[in-house]
């Protein structure tokens, strides 16, 4: 794998690679991470990762300076999944001046969920996957759904911009116990550890009442929450949405998806799941 540090270096690479796909991560890679390099794999002629820790998406009390970086072990991940490029630019790189342009999300996006409880966070995850994607010029990039908002978010930049790149999906990778994998989960103390399938445990309940026909959304979203409180949680949302906007569902035949934010100790934890 070629590890490339500066915008001319990846460019050439990616003008010599054929068919790109391009997944950017924050590093400190998972199961999850490397389902979707080889998702990639399997639907272009050379895979690019990059590995950029934003900090224009961190809020000010937020996890920016102590989020994992462990670039070792990830060339080692990304290698053995056979990526044949890694970008992975410092701060001085993707911000030599102040970022004084900015990608803003439509309010109705982003004043919602994520939004509304990490002000900011989806105009830096814009501005710098827009920059990413003007830097390596994928055919493809690929998404998690574990950050269904920000898949999105993303989405809709690319669409309405014209961005001349196909955006895929990727399923949730998860634990055994049902815990989304996230690089966050390494925060967790073994009992928070124990704890943490329940958020899912709580997700699953409402999405197997609603597909038994339950229709008191507020009820199941307020007694999950409830239940999480219960077990020493913080929760931010539960909330059933349509899958089209994250707006709340008007007709019954929206496609669904509910989705959760909670504290655990110290650590934010968010999750979904298709119903
Ligand atoms: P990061 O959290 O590192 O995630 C990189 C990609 O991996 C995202 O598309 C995310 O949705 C996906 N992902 C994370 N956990 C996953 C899981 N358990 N299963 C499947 N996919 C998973 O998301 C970001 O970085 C940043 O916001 C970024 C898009 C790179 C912009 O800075």
């Amino acid at each position: 794998m070629q590890i490339h540090t500066t915008i001319e270096s990846v460019r050439a690479a990616r003008r010599q690679a054929g068919k790109v796909a391009f997944v950017p991560t924050m590093g400190n890679l998972h199961a999850g991470h490397i389902t979707l390099m080889r998702d990639a794999g399997k639907q272009a002629d050379a895979v690019i990762a990059s590995i950029f820790v934003n900090r224009l998406q961190f809020g000010p009390g937020e996890d920016f300076q102590k989020y994992p970086r462990t670039l070792q072990a990830d060339c080692e991940k990304l290698e053995a999944a056979g990526v044949a490029h890694l970008f992975a630019p410092d701060d001085q790189l993707m911000y030599p001046e102040l970022q004084t342009y900015h990608v803003d999300p439509a309010p109705a996006q982003i004043a919602i969920l994520e939004g509304e409880f990490r002000p900011g966070h989806f105009r830096g995850v814009a501005t710098v996957v827009l920059k990413l994607l003007n830097i390596v010029q994928p055919d493809i990039a690929l998404f998690g759904k574990k950050d269904y908002q920000q898949l999105m978010v993303l989405s809709n930049m690319v669409r309405q911009l014209a961005l001349p790149v196909d955006v895929q999906p990727g399923e949730t990778v998860r634990a055994d116990s049902g815990l989304a994998l996230s690089s966050r989960n390494g925060y967790l103390s073994p009992d928070e550890l124990a704890e943490a399938p329940r958020l899912y445990r709580e997700l699953t309940n409402i999405c197997e009442a609603v597909r038994a026909g339950d229709h008191d959304f507020l009820k199941l979203e307020t007694d999950a929450m409830a239940t999480l409180e219960a077990h020493g949680w913080s929760p931010d949302y539960i909330a059933i949405r349509r899958r089209i906007d994250l707006q709340p569902p008007v007709h019954a035949d929206d496609p669904l998806v509910v989705l959760a934010a909670a504290r655990l100790g110290r650590t934010r934890l968010i999750d979904n799941i298709e119903i």
